[in-house]
């Protein structure tokens, strides 16, 4: 149904293909109209569902782009494996590991009943739980210290300094009882690594910083790339986080929808509830869509589309 594949070659394929089908993509999916604009968050209600933008960006640093891939958004749970990566590279891995766990819950990404049916309790850094453990051990000697270690390290990954939503995080802050009771229960099973109010509010922030598709391409051809930044040439983390905290998308970055994901698109992605879905062809790059209409499991109907198509046309499934 997508066409021809292309023969895999461990690069993307040279231009103008990847430009031609990136256009072709965004023709093919311009008009779907499925999928909800989410509004648990009551400041992301104001999106747009025709609001549509596609980014490839390669190892080499060259971008492929069509659509809204400047316009800005809240990355939501797209921080998740970005600040895992960050905290890895800060703990060492064995000990990030240890204190959140990689196991897929097979439940919705804000399940508190997954807290209580699993003994690792955290689970993993995908899902709420998981996440909010992984903020709360964030390096810094106050709230301030370990803010700035998130926002400075997922701005090395996008390659500029990003900035956070104002009227996003007021939004979420004032409705995020839930993360908040998250937090509290995990203190009560030896899962939470710093105050667990502390550690909300930094999560509804990271949540809350501002990217664009365009963006997520770049971090995502960051962790393609093992770890440097393909436009900045910084290293943002050792090649040796990058494979784990890849495979920890591909067990749970669309949440209870992964195995179909990973059947289907065969590689690691992590949606977000803003919209945004980044996927990363490992050797090869990075793939930002930003699309707000979402499916049931709170993952971009548009961006899967997308992703499935130029998995498949460029050539891209792991397996
Ligand atoms: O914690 C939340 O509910 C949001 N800040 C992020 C959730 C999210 O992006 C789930 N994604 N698909």
């Amino acid at each position: 149904a997508f066409g021809p594949a292309m023969v895999s070659t461990g690069h993307l394929p040279p231009n103008p293909t990847v430009d031609t089908l990136v256009e072709e993509a965004w023709q093919r999916y311009r008009d779907v109209g499925d999928g909800k604009v989410a509004d648990y968050i009551p400041a992301l209600a104001k999106a747009s569902a025709d609001w549509f933008g596609i980014c490839v960006a390669g190892v080499d640093g060259v971008t492929h782009a069509v659509g809204d891939t400047d316009r800005a958004f809240s990355i939501q749970s797209i921080s998740k494996p970005f600040v895992f990566a960050l905290v890895c590279q800060a703990l060492g891995g064995g000990r990030a590991r240890a204190s959140v766990g990689v196991n897929a819950t097979g439940l919705p990404f804000n399940s508190v009943m997954a807290i209580e049916l699993n003994a690792e309790r955290t689970m993993n850094p995908m899902v709420n739980a998981g996440a909010i453990a992984t903020t709360s051990l964030a390096p810094g000697a106050n709230a301030e210290e370990r803010w700035r270690f998130i926002r400075e390290g997922l701005s090395r990954f996008a390659g500029r300094e990003l900035r956070m939503d104002e009227e996003v995080y007021a939004s979420e802050a004032a409705t995020n009882q839930r993360n908040q009771g998250i937090a509290r229960l995990l203190v009560g099973y030896g899962r939470m690594y710093s105050d667990p109010d502390e550690a909300t509010d930094i999560y509804t922030r990271q949540c809350a910083l501002n990217v664009t598709a365009r963006d997520l391409a770049v971090m995502g051809a960051t962790l393609a790339d093992g770890g440097v930044n393909p436009i900045t040439g910084e290293r943002v983390v050792d090649a040796e986080r990058c494979k784990r905290i890849l495979a920890v998308m591909a067990t749970a970055g669309l949440y209870e929808q992964s195995g179909d994901w990973l059947y289907e698109v065969g590689l690691p992605g992590k949606s977000g509830v803003a919209g945004g879905l980044v996927t990363i062809a490992p050797g090869k790059g990075g793939l930002g869509v930003f699309s707000p209409p979402l499916d049931a499991a709170g993952n971009s109907v548009r961006g899967q589309l997308v992703t499935r198509f130029l998995s498949e046309r460029l050539g891209l499934n792991l397996f």
